[in-house]
């Protein structure tokens, strides 16, 4: 059969099976197709298969027709290929393909963090098992490297949080929302129209996206396996206008941050959570704007870092890719005689212990509507102290027909503390005409 090893005449160590001829996929064999200049380890390898869904499809990138299949169970099944770089996505058949090419042996490439964040468990045990690798770089960030420097160079370090903007579609949102002073549903349209949101942005908006990710670098800054359920998810839709106007004037810049942490503000446990957050202007996450990811790294003793860059795109996440596939060369290019080598392979079998949200301690950021009377502050108050909450400031930002608009800012306080402060308050609805309209916490 004709394929691009013979066509390049080189000398072919390696077979891919490529799942996916997307965007990312498009770039992939962009990149093989034109090694020149790139890592040297590259020309050993050759694409060998790629299982696509309509094979008769007009292609932007050069590949022998004979290569397309819509067999992908074949793909993984072949005994050729040594290494299958899955780029189809989503939760099956992904996962079903995986397995049955960890269990033909494959050594496995993915971008999907969807599969690894819900089905980790089983892929890294039966690649544990197999012998084989699963590298996802591209998981994550997109082009942004971030997964091999959390199992390598950062590894040393005792981490304490991962925090990260990393999800682009959100960030260009709140973007847009914050230079045009925009609403969400106007922008959400808006980035639709122009195709940076899906028509179904609810992965993306609702925060599950961001989940996935933070899921998979929380594995690794913390060493072990996180269940999905654990993770404390929200998403953007409650965002308005107004709160990124009061928060600008506050010093503060609003972002869906995904966080995983264990220090003195989660009592030393894990706590994973995605959350849009007032994030101080002079923090550089505050300045991460558009559909730039970040992803900011404490650890002792090494301090803070910060991970910046394209987050998604057909070049940038296909790099990513492309960097696994190196790895698993130089990899595969060693004897490994005692197993996988440590700082590639998944060597936690464990579940992380993840502390509950309650338990959290920060400072939040609060808008009321309430009766513009004597005594509404008052009560207000009282409730707040009563449950060991203290305030930061209380601003009366707006009044209009006897309604007054308040933003309030808490100190460090127990999550626990202050929704049972909330509840309380929201008890008052009756009283002071009192409605809670946003909570945000502040990072
Ligand atoms: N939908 C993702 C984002 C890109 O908006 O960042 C792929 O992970």
């Amino acid at each position: 059969m004709a394929n691009a090893e013979q066509q390049s005449g080189k000398t072919v160590a390696f077979k891919i099976g490529l799942l996916g001829l997307g965007t990312v996929g498009t770039g992939v064999v962009e990149i093989l197709n034109d090694c020149q200049g790139r890592q040297p380890l590259l020309s050993q390898v050759a694409i060998h298969r790629v299982g696509v869904r309509s094979p008769d499809k007009p292609r932007a990138v050069s590949l022998p027709p004979e290569l397309l299949t819509t067999d992908l169970e074949a793909i993984v099944r072949d005994p050729a290929v040594a290494i299958i770089v899955e780029l189809i996505g989503g939760l099956e058949p992904a996962r079903s393909l995986i397995l049955t090419a960890i269990a033909n042996g494959k050594h496995i490439v993915t971008a999907n963090k969807a599969v690894i964040a819900r089905h980790g468990d089983e892929i890294y045990s039966a690649a544990n098992q197999a012998g084989v690798y699963v590298l996802l770089e591209a998981a994550v960030g997109g082009g942004i490297p971030i997964i091999q420097p959390l199992k390598q160079t950062l590894s040393v370090n005792r981490i304490h949080r991962v925090a990260g903007i990393i999800n682009g579609t959100t960030n260009y949102i709140l973007t847009e929302m914050s230079q045009a002073g925009a609403d969400f549903d106007t922008v959400l349209a808006e980035a639709q129209r122009l195709g940076y949101a899906e028509a179904d942005p609810t992965a993306d908006v609702d925060g599950f996206d961001a989940a996935d990710k933070i899921a998979i670098l929380a594995s690794l800054a913390f060493g072990g396996r996180i269940r999905y359920e654990d993770i404390s998810c929200e998403g953007i839709r409650p965002v308005s206008a107004a709160d990124i106007r009061y928060a600008a004037g506050l010093g503060f810049a609003i972002k869906l941050l995904a966080i995983a942490q264990c220090d003195e503000h989660t009592q030393n446990r894990l706590q994973v959570r995605v959350q849009p957050s007032l994030v101080p202007k002079a923090h550089p996450l505050a300045s991460v704007n558009g559909v730039y990811n970040a992803i900011l790294v404490e650890g002792e003793p090494l301090g803070q870092v910060m991970f910046y860059g394209p987050g998604a795109g057909k070049g940038a996440t296909a790099s990513a890719v492309v960097a696994d596939i190196a790895n698993l060369i130089g990899l595969l290019a060693m004897s490994h005689a005692d197993g996988l080598h440590p700082l590639y392979g998944c060597g936690h079998q464990h579940y992380c212990d993840v502390a509950p949200i309650a338990e959290l301690v920060t400072r939040f950021y609060v808008r009321f509507f309430c009766g513009d009377e004597s005594g509404v502050i008052g009560h207000i108050g009282t409730c707040f102290g009563q449950n060991a909450v203290s305030l930061e400031s209380i601003v009366q930002t707006d009044t209009q027909d006897g309604i007054a608009e308040l933003v309030v800012v808490t100190h460090d306080v127990r999550e626990g503390n202050f929704r049972a402060a909330l509840a309380e308050i929201h008890q008052l609805q009756a009283l002071d005409n009192i409605t809670i309209q946003s909570i945000l916490r502040v990072l």
